[in-house]
């Protein structure tokens, strides 16, 4: 019996996949077809993939081609298929010609011509609007949002908005975008998301305008300084079917997102402490250590310490205590330290002392290591009493990693279900109630 293989997304199933599923079943008398996962597309750069890979393996299994259906999880195992299936044919389209030559050694190699005039990419862009975003603010971390908004099918960043004019001019200018202004009104009518970029006190206020609008809201970390003032936000997006998305890009990465799904279902056993630390070295005329701009190492990084511990035991917490060391009236280092019922956890952010910036989620049965930049999540470590059984993770985060908030956030404006379980509204708000207790308190150290 002559065993055939190939390998796809097949996302928006078409008539290209099935010519090709076609071709490649009357090579042999089996066929074997290899559908990806999420994570497999996210890692190869394959990001807005439009159906879940359950959708996809049945898309695949109703065409009636395939004798059998694998997942394609990771990167080189078409070698270990091809091997495990005893494969006599691996077949792919012709838009790979050269990719797959260095599995001749295992099998013959068969580039079939592809269907002309139709393709995933294709469906997707025009089953779906351009989301046109607008940007308020025109700072560092504005621009990053231009370049890495290229790399997401599906959005255009078409404006800047800024009070001061010349600035939204002079930005505009150089992403060679369409609207320029400092009249939030006509700004927010021409586009139809946005994403707030602005320094950390304004961006309540924007985001009730932006909302107030009807527009979706993707916004910088941290979303508000208070706790209230969060929760009535997230309550006026619900109440007006709108996306509110706070933009903490760790949540959204794909290492990341695996590494609590692991921890949670239990290799770690029962999780008892969670230890994140991030320090960035900071100095100069900066928003980051301005008091009058709401400076400092908590309202600047808490949210990514934050986001494992509230996602791994949520806000129930019994006591929560933070000492910090203060310069030019902002905390340029602080420690958290939580005790929840079952479990603790504890934090450090700094702007001016440098730590081992790492996460350690500590459990029962073993550990999970990420060492810096662990925000990232490129690679992580599981670890046991016995060395031997310790297990390596590799990820990919591509560029600055604003394109998987980007991407999070253009999926949820086009499903049905507003908000993200990557970061869902009530962990969002539990980050936002630990920093508001923080500032609170904070006001009476330094009186
Ligand atoms: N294929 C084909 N003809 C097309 C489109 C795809 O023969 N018009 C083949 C590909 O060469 C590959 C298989 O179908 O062997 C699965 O391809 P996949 O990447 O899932 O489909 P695309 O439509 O190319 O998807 P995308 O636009 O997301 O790259």
């Amino acid at each position: 019996m002559k065993k055939v293989i190939t390998y796809g997304t097949f996302d928006m199933l078409h008539y290209g996949h099935i010519n090709l599923l076609k071709r490649a079943k009357a090579l042999g008398d089996y066929l074997i077809v290899g559908v990806t996962t999420e994570n497999y597309d996210k890692g190869r750069g394959k990001l807005n993939v439009q159906k879940s890979c359950i959708d996809r393996i049945n898309d695949v299994r109703a065409t009636g081609l395939a004798d059998e259906i694998i997942i394609e999880e990771y990167e080189g195992q078409k070698i270990d298929d091809i091997q495990k299936y005893g494969i006599d044919i691996f077949a792919i389209g012709s838009d790979w010609v050269g990719k797959f030559d260095y599995l001749k050694e295992y099998c013959d190699v068969v580039y079939l011509e592809r269907t002309k005039g139709i393709s995933s990419t294709q469906i997707r862009d025009l089953s779906q609007r351009i989301v046109e975003i607008g940007i308020i603010g025109s700072g560092r971390i504005a621009n990053r949002f231009v370049l890495e908004s290229k790399y997401v099918s599906g959005v255009d960043v078409v404006g800047v908005y800024n009070p001061n004019q010349a600035s939204a001019d002079a930005f505009c200018a150089k992403h060679e975008l369409k609207i320029a202004s400092s009249n939030f009104d006509s700004f927010a009518e021409n586009v139809d998301a946005i994403y707030i970029a602005s320094p950390h006190k304004t961006h309540a206020d924007y985001i009730r305008q932006a909302l107030n609008k009807g527009k979706h809201v993707l916004c910088e970390k941290p979303i508000t300084l208070s706790k209230t003032e969060t929760e009535s936000l997230y309550e006026l997006a619900n109440s007006k079917n709108l996306v509110l998305l706070e933009a903490i890009k760790t949540a959204y990465s794909p290492g990341f997102t695996h590494l609590i799904s692991l921890v949670k279902s239990g290799c770690i056993g029962t999780i008892k402490d969670v230890e994140a630390s991030f320090t960035k070295l900071t100095t100069g005329n900066l928003r980051e250590l301005n008091p009058q701009m709401a400076g400092g190492s908590v309202t600047e990084l808490a949210s990514y310490v934050l986001l494992p511990i509230v996602k791994l035991f949520g806000n129930d917490f019994c006591d929560v205590r933070f000492f910090s060391s203060y310069e030019n009236g902002v905390d340029i280092f602080t420690k958290g330290l939580f005790q929840f019922k079952q479990s603790t956890a504890s934090f450090k952010v700094g702007l001016g002392v440098k730590t081992e910036g790492c996460l350690i989620i500590s459990g029962t049965k073993g550990y999970a290591y990420v060492p810096a930049p662990w925000w990232k999540t490129e690679y992580f470590e599981l670890r046991y009493e016995d060395l031997n059984n310790t297990k390596k993770y590799f990820y990919k985060f591509d560029g600055d990693g604003l394109r998987y908030e980007i991407e999070e956030f253009l999926h949820l404006i086009n499903s049905p279900k507003k908000e993200s379980y990557k970061l869902s509204i009530k962990e969002s708000t539990a980050i936002s109630s630990v920093i508001d207790i923080y500032i609170k308190g904070q006001k009476t150290t330094l009186i």
